[in-house]
């Protein structure tokens, strides 16, 4: 397959070419049956309508976001302060106004001379190579290194971080539609074991692994306390909820929920925005006459390939939800990738139309659990992509070593993204 060939393939088709995971059948331009549909192998109901997953995400009271005890019944107790995505109102609320307050929005605006000089940085590495590797060169170093020194741990220690990553989101993991094993914590998003059939060795690998996080984030936690700097760490020692610090496992808890869920995702989108302009070489053209398209192109890259793809939730009492008669007691997997071609909602649902207005994507969710790290998943995504594409005019994908997408359900983003850099 020559380059050119490869140009005026919708992005429908290329998710197989890329090895889209089966469970993604909207990233092959295929529309749900259902919006709510019960999935009797995996014992819950996913929910890939775009109203659907709104009323879901907009109703706590209905659905709780503490989905462990029905996912996971046998789960050995564990400390939950501090998992914010795992929290209903008012403990939510109480913990999600602190995180306010130390990740401010002059916080994140500080940080744009930062990001500019580490992708600067990140891409001289890389220059006179004339390929770049999207993911190691850029797209995973950038966002986790952000995040580490907002946090204020070493951003040498970037290969641990990218470890733990790769526990909770295995690269290779490809289970059953809506029954994907995770953790307990996981990104901003279902933070809970998801699946109902979680194996007991996964759970219990789980255990262990946030037990690891927790001890790192105490050992660095302790020195704050010591001695104070100027970073999040610091601030999240300090904190106060109704007069009181947070424990030690909720501080453990929270700091590595930023960590994770502060790079995974971020590390997505870049390489998703990438792609959506590879397979488009006309917004791609349009893009370079104007510059300022980017944060449309970047919205409409997270609504087509939305990175984290699925949230859970549970059903505190019985619920009429698209159609359905969903008893108390039930988990949901609400598949924000799916509900964001819903045609309902989105006309050319399965186009690339930067610039599409309006385009209320959910792929940072929806009501009280709305990412809180939006803000800077985009600031990261205008600099790093406007730096690359300024600097890489020629940019695109190598048709003899293609991209491949992470194989896990969870996800929707490459696991490795070779380009050229190179004029033809
Ligand atoms: C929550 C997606 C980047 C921190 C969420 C939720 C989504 C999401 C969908 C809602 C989860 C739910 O309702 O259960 C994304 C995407 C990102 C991104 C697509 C990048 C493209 C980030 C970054 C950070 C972050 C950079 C931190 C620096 C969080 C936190 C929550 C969250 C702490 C929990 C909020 C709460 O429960 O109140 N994220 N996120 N995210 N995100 Fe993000």
């Amino acid at each position: 397959m020559t380059y050119q060939s490869l140009r005026p393939v919708p992005l429908s088709v290329l998710a197989d070419q890329w090895g889209a995971p089966e469970a993604h059948f909207w990233l092959r331009g295929i529309a749900p049956e259902r919006p709510v549909a019960f999935d009797e192998q995996a014992g819950l109901w996913n929910v890939y309508g775009y109203p659907e997953a709104v009323e879901v995400f907009s109703d706590p009271a209905a659905y709780t976001s503490d989905t462990v005890p029905y996912i996971a019944p046998d789960a050995p107790e564990y400390e939950k302060s501090g998992l914010l995505t795992q929290m209903d109102p008012p403990a939510h609320r109480q913990l999600r106004q602190l995180a306010g307050r130390a990740f401010t929005p002059r916080l994140v605006a500080g940080l744009a001379p930062r990001i500019c000089a580490l992708t600067h940085e990140l891409l001289d590495q890389a220059d006179g190579r004339g390929t770049l590797e999207l993911v190691d060169d850029l797209a995973h170093p950038l966002p986790v290194t952000v995040i580490a020194e907002l946090l204020g741990v070493p951003a040498s220690d970037r290969p641990l971080f990218r470890q733990w990553s790769e526990e909770i989101f295995p690269r290779e993991k490809v289970t059953a539609r809506g029954g994907s094993a995770g953790t307990a914590d996981g990104d901003g998003g279902s933070g809970g074991a998801s699946g109902t059939d979680g194996g007991g060795d996964e759970i219990a690998a789980a255990f262990d692994l946030v037990r690891r996080m927790n001890e790192y984030f105490a050992v660095h936690a302790d020195d704050r306390r010591r001695q104070p700097r100027e970073d999040l760490l610091t601030r999240l020692v300090q904190a106060e909820v109704d007069g009181e610090r947070l424990s030690e496992a909720a501080l453990g808890n929270f700091a590595q929920l930023l960590l994770v869920a502060g790079h995974i995702t971020t590390t997505m989108l870049l390489g998703n925005t990438v792609l959506c302009l590879d397979a488009h070489p006309e917004r791609r053209a349009e893009l370079r006459r104007d510059p300022a398209a980017l944060p449309a192109v970047i919205e409409e890259s997270l609504r087509l390939l939305t990175p984290f793809e699925v949230f859970y939730r549970a059903t505190t009492r019985d619920v009429e939800l698209g159609g359905q008669r969903v008893p108390a007691g039930q988990v949901l997997a609400l598949w924000t990738g799916a509900a964001n071609r819903d045609e309902r909602v989105f006309a050319g649902p399965h186009d690339f139309v930067p610039g599409r207005d309006p385009n209320p994507h959910i792929a940072f969710g929806r009501g009280i659990h709305f990412c809180l790290g939006a803000p800077l998943a985009r600031l990261e995504g205008r600099i790093a992509l406007g730096i690359l594409l300024e600097r890489h005019p020629e940019l695109r994908t190598d048709p003899d070593n293609p991209p491949v997408l992470m194989a896990n359900p969870e996800l929707t983003g490459p696991r490795t993204l070779p380009l050229l850099t190179a004029g033809r």
